[in-house]
């Protein structure tokens, strides 16, 4: 457990004032951003908000983890650097400042060796931490220049992305820009395509019941290509 060094005593939330701005900045993305009309939407982001500010309020003691970066990570200033040109300025600046805190994983027991190099996500807020929460996950994934991510669906767990950075397509269905929300609800397939000059880094979301979020059970609907 990390402690403060005066007293020994576990880090809070508050203790880690860069950590507790990120969870500020993605309410207020969360707040902000335009539901476009979609009442899931609306009530997606209204869900994220009031679990989020639960877990501000409760100021619990963090989990934090060992730090590990993944080959993908190379990428991350890049990307910080494009985000911070965008829409979501003071995210991907709050983002910067808590990156040496991050531990990027794969998420999978078994993954291609083409996407081990291209790929990675690092949680912030979940059952095992860094910050302590049973029914919300919220996390950043990182995709190199081209990465396909494989098509894949989440099973009893809604799911959004928020774009910082770089862009991107599901299913072939439109590109996003940084700043865009999209919603993939509980068993929605989605394949996943980044373009292939700049990175791109999107925030998640995943709403579901205590139980799932413990064990989302990651994979692939299709077994991705070996390489
Ligand atoms: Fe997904």
């Amino acid at each position: 457990m990390h402690c403060n060094q005066d007293n020994y005593t576990p880090l809070r939330l508050s203790h880690k004032a860069d950590l507790l701005y990120l969870l500020r900045d993605v309410d207020e993305v969360y707040r902000r951003s335009s539901a476009g009309g979609s009442k899931m939407i609306r009530s997606h982001q209204h869900q994220v908000r009031k679990r989020l500010s639960r877990i501000i309020e409760a100021d619990e003691h963090l989990l934090l983890k060992n730090p590990e970066s993944k080959p993908v990570t190379i990428h991350l200033p890049r990307a910080l650097e494009i985000g911070a040109r965008g829409p979501l300025t003071q995210m991907a600046q709050t983002i910067g400042r808590v990156a040496p805190l991050f531990t990027w994983e794969y998420g999978y027991d078994k993954i291609p060796r083409k996407l081990s190099q291209c790929y990675a996500f690092t949680e912030i807020v979940s059952p095992s931490g860094p910050v302590p929460s049973s029914n919300i996950i919220i996390g950043l994934v990182l995709f190199a220049p081209g990465t396909v991510y494989p098509q894949h669906a989440h099973h009893e767990i809604e799911e959004s992305y928020i774009s910082v950075a770089g862009a991107w397509s599901e299913n072939d269905a439109a590109v996003f820009a940084p700043g865009s929300l999209i919603l993939n609800r509980s068993g929605h397939q989605h394949r996943i395509t980044v373009g292939d000059r700049e990175p791109c880094l999107l925030v998640y979301a995943w709403l579901g019941k205590d139980e799932r979020l413990l064990k989302p059970n990651m994979k692939f609907s299709r077994e991705p290509k070996k390489s």
